[in-house]
Order: C-alpha cells, then sequence, then structure tokens
C-alpha cells in the first residue's frame, strides 16, 4: 500500500434526510480509517457530494461546487474528490462528470455505500478514477460504523427504495424498489445509539407506511409474516431510554387507523406527522399516480386531528405540474387554506428524464409555473402562524437542539416539532426540558425556561 498523507475529510450533502443518514455512515467509515472532519472543501484531503437529483437546481448546485474545487486539486494531486447519491444512478449525469469533470476520481451510486471503505483504499492506491455504480442493490445494506452529526439524536433507516412511481418523481429509478429492514436489525442498532447517548430517533423511509419487514422469534407479533409500520413504531416506542421517536416520509394512501392509535398510544412518539399532498386538484393528483384524491386526503386530516391532540401536520406542495390550470393551481390554493398546515415546503415541477410527467406534451410554461410558485409561497404565509396561538402560554417539553447563531438563545423542537427559541445555558443542549410558550412568530415561538 502506498504511504497516504490524506488526513482530513469534508463531505457536503445534498438532498433528504435519507441523504443526511448516508452522509454520516461515510463520515463513520472516513473516521474509523483516521481522518479527521473539517469545514473547508479547498483545503480537505477527502472531499465527497452525497448527490440528490430529485430536481434540476440539485444539479446545478453539484457543478458550481466541483467546478470551484478544480484549482484546490491542481495545487495538490492527491486529493481525492468524490460523488456518490442519487444523481450518480444517472447515466448521463456520469458520463458528464467523467468527461468534464476530470479531478473527479470516484464516483458511486446508492447501491454500493457499503463498499466506501475498499472504493477510498482503491482511489488512494490507484492513478486512474474508481467509478462503481450497481443499476440495483443485491441485498439490504449492512451495518455501517457512522459519525452522527447530533449526540442526542440520528436518523434510522427501516426501508430503502419506493415502488409507488409517482409519475414526477425519479427516486424509484435512482433507490430501487422497497427493502425493508428486519425488525432484529432495527431495533438493535436504537439500542446501540441510545447506548451512546441518543434520546430522539427518526425512522427513515421514502413511504415508511409501506414498511413490511421480518422479525425473529424473540417479537411476538400478530401472526403474520411480515411485520407491519404500525407494529415496528409500537415495538420501538416500547424501548427503554427511547424519549422521542420521529417519521418520515408517509404517504397519504397508506396511513392507517392503526397507526393513528399507536401514535395516541405512546408519549414518546411525536406529535408530527409529514403528509406530503402535492397538489389540491384531483385532476392533477390522478395524473401525478398519487392514488389518493383531494377528498380521501381531507378525511385523513380530518382522522388525525380529531385523534391526536396539539400535532402538527405539514406538507410538501408541487407547483406547475405538467397540464396544471389555473383552476387546478387554485385548488391547491383553497386546499393549503383548508388543511392550515404547520408548515409547507414549496417546490416548482422540475422535469426529471426518465419519469413518465417528462413525456407529457403539456408541461406548463416556466413564467407561469415562477408566478404560481409565488402566489403559493404568499398563500403559505398568510396562513401560517393560524394554528399556533392556542400553544401561547402552555408549558411544553423541548428537546434542545443547539444555539440560535444570530441571538445566541439556545433553540429546540416541540414534539410536534415547532421550533422554541429560549434563553438558558448551553449545558442544557441535548436534553428535553419544559418551556413555557410566551409568543407565536409564525414559524417558531419564544419561550421561558
Ligand atoms: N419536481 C418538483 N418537486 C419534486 N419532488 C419530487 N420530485 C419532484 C419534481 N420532479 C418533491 C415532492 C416530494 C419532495 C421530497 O420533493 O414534493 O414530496
Ligand atoms: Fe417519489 Fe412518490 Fe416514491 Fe415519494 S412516494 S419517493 S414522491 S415516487
Amino acid at each position: 500500500m502506498k504511504e497516504s498523507n490524506f488526513k482530513t475529510y469534508k463531505i457536503v450533502t445534498f438532498g433528504c434526510q435519507m441523504n443526511a443518514r448516508d452522509s454520516e455512515k461515510l463520515a463513520g467509515v472516513l473516521e474509523e480509517k483516521g481522518y479527521i472532519e473539517i469545514e473547508s472543501e479547498e483545503d480537505a484531503d477527502i472531499v465527497i457530494f452525497n448527490t440528490c437529483t430529485v430536481r434540476e437546481n440539485a444539479n446545478q448546485r453539484l457543478y458550481g461546487h466541483i467546478g470551484q474545487l478544480k484549482k484546490s486539486y491542481l495545487n495538490n494531486k492527491n486529493k481525492i474528490i468524490g460523488i456518490c447519491g442519487c444523481m450518480m444512478q444517472e447515466k448521463d449525469e456520469v458520463e458528464v462528470i467523467k468527461n468534464k469533470y476530470n479531478h473527479v476520481r470516484l464516483i458511486f451510486g446508492t447501491h454500493n455505500i457499503d463498499e466506501f471503505g475498499n472504493l477510498i483504499d482503491e482511489v488512494i492506491n490507484s492513478d486512474d478514477k474508481v467509478i462503481r455504480v450497481y443499476d440495483e442493490s443485491s441485498n439490504i445494506e449492512k451495518s455501517l460504523p457512522s459519525k452522527r452529526v447530533f449526540k442526542f439524536k440520528c436518523g434510522v433507516n427501516i426501508m430503502y427504495g419506493c415502488n409507488n412511481f409517482c409519475t414526477y418523481c425519479i427516486v424509484p429509478y435512482v433507490r430501487g424498489r422497497e427493502r425493508s429492514r428486519s425488525v432484529d436489525d432495527i431495533i438493535e442498532e436504537i439500542k446501540a445509539d441510545i447506548r451512546d447517548g441518543v434520546i430522539e430517533v427518526m425512522l427513515l423511509g421514502q413511504n415508511v407506511n409501506s414498511y413490511s419487514g421480518v422479525a425473529s422469534d424473540k417479537y411476538s407479533f400478530a401472526n403474520n409474516e411480515k411485520v407491519t409500520f404500525p407494529e415496528l413504531l409500537e415495538e420501538v416506542a416500547k424501548i427503554e431510554g427511547l424519549k422521542r421517536i420521529r417519521f418520515m416520509t408517509s404517504h397519504p394512501k397508506d396511513l392507517s387507523d392503526e397507526l393513528i392509535r399507536v401514535i395516541k398510544s405512546h408519549d414518546n412518539i411525536c406529535r408530527h406527522i409529514h403528509l406530503p399532498v402535492q397538489s389540491g386538484s384531483d385532476n392533477i393528483l390522478k395524473a401525478m399516480n398519487r392514488r389518493y384524491d383531494r377528498k380521501s386526503y381531507l378525511q385523513v386530516i380530518k382522522k388525525i386531528r380529531d385523534n391526536i391532540d396539539d400535532v402538527g401536520i405539514t406538507t410538501d406542495i408541487i407547483v406547475g405540474f405538467p397540464g396544471e390550470t389555473e383552476k387546478d393551481f387554485e385548488d391547491t390554493l383553497s386546499l393549503i387554506n383548508e388543511v392550515l398546515y404547520d408548515a409547507v415546503f414549496t417546490f416548482e415541477y422540475s422535469k426529471r428524464t426518465g419519469t413518465k410527467a417528462a413525456e407529457m406534451d403539456n408541461q406548463v410554461p416556466e413564467e407561469i409555473v415562477k408566478k404560481r410558485f409565488k402566489r403559493l409561497l404568499d398563500a403559505v404565509e398568510n396562513c401560517s402562524g393560524k394554528n399556533v396561538e392556542k400553544y401561547v402560554g402552555r408549558v411544553m417539553e423541548v428537546l434542545v437542539e443547539g444555539e440560535d447563531k444570530i441571538s445566541g438563545k439556545l433553540t429546540g423542537r416541540l414534539s410536534n416539532n415547532y421550533l422554541v427559541h429560549f434563553t438558558g445555558d448551553k449545558e442544557l443542549i441535548g436534553q428535553i426540558v419544559k418551556v413555557r410558550l410566551v409568543r407565536s412568530c409564525k414559524f417558531y415561538f419564544e419561550g421561558e425556561l
């Protein structure tokens, strides 16, 4: 083996919670090899970009970053610049990188993250590029060491991939079909995290409600061969020392009464449901292949609100899906006024090559999409804060997550995912404390310990 002097690394993560979790694993592997994390992409000996390709602008941002690193590579030819994640599952993008960005020396995909340690060794010992991208996963990813961003909370994958094929979405193509991890693996991982100081976990999957995993005899589930998501969630809720459980993402078509019952009956399951609606128009929902309509979505929302006190409900919305008319868009606006979400993540439709929607011939002109997007933001802004006056004056539990850089105050989250800012000692970071909510500021509360 060549002597290597590489000792520092930086991982740049784009995209969702799944990628954030994968990056913790990449960091874990590098730390085990003795590398130290630093902030600067220019100075680090190893820079890994964990990419997202859900929307076009994430791809553009990646190209910006790697273009800028060319100079630091030329100054240090031993520098390793690597790219992994969803974008690398697209053959065309890999070709662009190979042809235009010669300084990128390592490329791997979402299905071979567990080979990362070997890939790094390979690239250190080779003068060539190392490119390893599989089309499909042969098995469920192995457990990797991980370096958590927060000491007290972390994500836990419960399943990988997606079978839903929403017509706008590239995820099923780049992450493959659904694979659920076993109950035993999930529970063991969480117990190890707790021994390590974790008190909050976020169960992660593209569509957690379709979880369907096996369990060994030591668990006594109902007589079915496969364990459902509510069953898994209940088992996780019973783990000693686990103060908070979150999960993401739920698909409205699969959110069951049983899930609502389980949330309601365990105080450590957070009162927050992220339930992406995407559009308020039945025509568009059908064209998106979402497999629910406005009415059934609203029924699920009502059931959640009727059963779970103080629940926070958040959503994702896409504007400008092919064929979206002014009337369809107004249906989306009226839906957000009706539901009064606690937070809305808004996206302009982005055409992804390979998806069905990209082939549709009724694409909405960009200027219309931009105008609607602006109107959507205004509508979200108008609705925000309407749900929250009921909390003002109450004392609620906050998991303290850090310090707000500007005000120097502590910031933390309520069970329902609202942020709270309050004055307190830094020592409290990582603990659950009681805070009186004194003022609502739309997206967060000001409180006092
Ligand atoms: N264009 C715009 N937004 C998209 N999303 C997924 N695919 C696209 C796309 N092609 C959004 C959806 C999803 C969120 C994670 O990203 O709203 O819920
Ligand atoms: Fe994409 Fe739909 Fe799967 Fe979510 S459920 S990852 S939007 S295909």
